[in-house]
């Protein structure tokens, strides 16, 4: 089944077109990888499936339901959540802290509630659960009393998709997760990330460029040239477009 599906998607940039009619489909609970060339259109999909863009022609539906140009934080309530290429976390806090503040609709919150422990406490231990075993699953517990801005590049990705996954997230979007990231932690990132997909049923579309990595864990890959879906299907049948191996795996030296 597809939770997301964009029909005829354009976004201009003035007279150019950065998307020039992409129709698409995200398989439920699977984890789908967006490749292609640099300046394809992938960051400005990814924008437009997220409500950062409003498209100028075209439909996104999220489980049969029109959410064309719907904003943000809108889009967070029914599941959709995204990272960026360049991670945001509050550098001042704690790994641990980040995730603690990241679970959207926090009891605690509300002044009144807020002053009766015994409302806000049962969550704040669910979510302190949460977040040790996030940190678990991925090989960093070690991590967690660590301040933000003391992480390696590669550990403020993770610490982007962590703080995403703290949510109650259907469909997690992410840009280029493992980009310049050491291998082990990359892979460590894809294989938990496929986990995740099998096991709690959540939905990922994933823009990366590291195709030795992407490609062992995707089920699905779209292949984004110029605007436009050049193909689309399983890891293996994408490697052997020809026109794709032309244009762009020849020269990230993929071979068939
Ligand atoms: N805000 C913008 N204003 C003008 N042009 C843009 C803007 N964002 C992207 N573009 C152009 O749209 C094209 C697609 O960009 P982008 O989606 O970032 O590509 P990718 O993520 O595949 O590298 C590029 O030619 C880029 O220069
Ligand atoms: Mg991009």
């Amino acid at each position: 089944m597809e939770i997301l599906e964009t029909i005829d998607i354009v976004k201009k940039f003035g007279e150019f077109r950065a998307l020039n009619g992409v129709t698409l489909g995200v398989e439920k609970g699977k984890v789908t990888v967006l490749i292609g060339p640099n300046g394809s259109g992938k960051t400005t999909l990814i924008n437009c499936l997220t409500g950062v863009y409003r498209p100028d022609e075209g439909t996104v539906r999220y489980k049969g339901d029109d959410i064309t140009g719907k904003a943000p934080h809108k889009l967070r309530k029914i599941g959709i959540a995204r990272t960026f290429q360049i991670p945001a976390p509050f550098k001042k806090l704690t790994v641990f802290e980040n995730l603690m503040v990241s679970a959207g609709n926090q009891l605690g919150e509300d002044i009144l509630k807020a002053l009766a422990r015994r409302i806000w406490l049962p969550q704040e231990e669910e979510l302190t659960e949460k977040s040790l075993a996030l940190l678990k699953s991925f090989d960093v517990e070690g991590k967690r009393n660590n301040l933000a801005y003391e992480l390696s590049g590669g550990q403020l990705k993770l610490l982007e998709l962590l703080r995403l996954l703290m949510e109650d997230v259907e469909l997690c979007v992410l840009d280029e997760p493992v980009g310049s990231i050491h291998p082990v932690l990359a892979n460590k990132i894809f294989s938990t990330v496929k986990a995740m997909s099998e096991k709690e049923g959540i939905t990922f579309l994933i823009v990366e460029h590291r195709l030795d990595i992407a490609m062992r864990y995707a089920d699905n890959v779209c292949a984004l040239v110029e605007g436009k879906i050049l193909c689309h299907g399983s890891p293996k049948s994408v490697l052997e477009n020809e026109e794709l191996q032309r244009t762009y795996l020849s020269l990230k030296n993929v071979r068939k």
